[in-house]
């Protein structure tokens, strides 16, 4: 336990990850590049892909795969050979917006079905302040009859990564770590650091790590609540928000967020979680709600204002077809959970507008298991307005002819371009924009 790092180097201990998406898998094979690592995961259709070096959530290239000392499997007492697990299994929240821990506690009593005397536990799914000890830590004794602190070390590093960033990455963000104790501290650090070029920084506690990683999507989450707040503001007084940003982003101490929907399974998920431990503490926060509030309401918002700029230009709604170009909950990523250009359509199509999606760069099997729709690869060239939802690389180029192109009625098309890429460039269409 005292040389946790020193065994892992010597190849004496191995390190196992838990949960290989987003998060768990790129950290498998980094860690695998020094360390034995032990690659779980409950869904054996993954690890059957992971096992011919294809990444299920198609953001690894092939070569990612190579020269790592890893193995793939879905056999949880395969765990039992790893003395030094990381958990990096999802944090979603419910129907009603409560944190949904049981990936995390069914993940956790994996581990400790397994747990030895001196092994390790770190945990890198997102939670609140208190729940790596309070939630997570009474599993792992009880699961392994040892007590924390004495018998196992436990420590929470949250992962930092930003979907579809190539400059930000794993090796290259200061990486945040905590333990239970000094010990923990040390190897859980010098671990990490094996890997992190970036260097880590040693946190006081592990709620501390906990409540600054809550804090990093939360106070993004308000930021663009009030940009989309003043973006309401703005479209009644008939002002561009992008051109005020544009503006007000000439001063030194002026934050750059900017309007637009806000999914995902990190920035509109987090918050969530702190509310739901504030409350514990009698602290009902409104700030934090109110953003939520906002951002959660804007796909609605945006179909509504497409809708009014339809009626006013007579188009008939009941007859009408409209292209929505992007489903991902971001640009240039693949992942289409929790994206709120959902709400967009079925906003559309709850006023019986006829709405066809496209996106070259989900997955239209996926997008039909989430959604119920399939993906149209060709789209016509008779609708009525076109709104591009996500700023994917492959967007950035369209001009005013390509989107009349997609019209009928050429002139008469509308234009909405939630992330304000096309603005100042259209001329004829009716354009509108967050
Ligand atoms: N995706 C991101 O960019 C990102 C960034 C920072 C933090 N996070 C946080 O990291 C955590 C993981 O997110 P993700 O995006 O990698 O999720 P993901 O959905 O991509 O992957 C989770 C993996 O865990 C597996 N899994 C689920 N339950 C399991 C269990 N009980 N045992 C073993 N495997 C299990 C799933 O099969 C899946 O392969 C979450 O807490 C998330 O908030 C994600």
């Amino acid at each position: 336990m005292e040389n946790m790092f020193r065994d892992l180097v010597n190849k004496k201990a191995s390190l196992s990850v838990i949960g290989l998406g987003y998060v768990g898998l790129p950290i498998a094979l980094e860690f695998a590049r020094k360390f034995r690592v032990i690659g779980f995961d409950i869904r054996d259709d993954r690890i059957k892909m992971m096992r011919k070096h294809q990444d299920p959530s198609r953001e690894l290239p092939e070569a990612a795969f190579e020269g790592c000392d890893i193995i793939f499997t879905s056999k949880q007492e395969d765990l039992a050979q790893a003395s030094f697990h990381i958990v990096g299994v999802p944090t979603p929240i419910d129907g009603h917006n409560l944190p949904d821990l049981n990936p995390l506690l069914s993940a956790t009593k994996s581990v400790g079905k397994v747990l030895k005397k001196g092994d390790y536990v770190v945990y890198e799914s997102t939670v609140y302040p208190g729940c790596t000890e309070e939630d997570c830590i009474p599993v792992l004794e009880q699961e392994s009859g040892l007590t924390a602190g004495k018998d196992f070390k436990v420590g929470f590093s949250p992962e930092r990564i930003n979907p579809g960033d190539q400059n930000n990455t794993l090796t290259t963000i200061t990486k945040v770590v905590s333990g239970n104790d000094a010990t923990a501290l040390d190897n859980i650090a010098q671990t990490y650091e094996a890997i992190v070029t970036a260097g880590v920084h040693r946190a006081p506690s592990i709620k501390v790590a906990e409540a600054a990683k809550i804090i990093e999507n939360t106070q993004r989450d308000v930021n663009i609540a009030l940009m989309n707040e003043l973006s309401i503001i703005f479209n009644r007084m008939d002002i561009n928000t992008y051109d005020v940003l544009k503006a007000a982003g000439t001063k030194w101490n002026f934050l750059h967020f900017y309007p637009g929907l806000v999914g995902g399974h990190c920035i509109g998920v987090d918050p969530y979680y702190l509310v739901y431990k504030a409350k514990e503490y009698r602290y009902h926060p409104q700030v934090i709600n109110s953003g939520r509030f906002v951002n959660d309401s804007m796909g609605f918002y945006a179909a509504k204002q497409l809708v009014k700029k339809m009626i006013a230009a007579g188009k008939n709604i009941l007859h009408s077809k409209v292209l929505v170009m992007g489903i991902t909950f971001k640009e240039n990523v693949t992942d289409i959970r929790n994206s709120r250009v959902s709400d967009l359509i079925s906003e559309l199509r709850s006023y019986g507008l006829m709405v066809d999606v496209t996106d070259p760069n989900a997955d239209s099997e996926e997008v039909e298991e989430e959604y119920g729709f399939r993906l149209k690869s060709k789209y016509d060239s008779d609708y009525d307005a076109v709104v591009v939802a996500v700023n994917h690389d492959a967007f950035l180029e369209l001009t005013e002819n390509d989107f009349k192109s997609m019209m009928k009625g050429k002139e008469k098309g509308i234009l909405v371009d939630i992330k304000g890429i096309y603005r100042n460039k259209i001329r004829e269409l009716t354009y509108w924009s967050f």
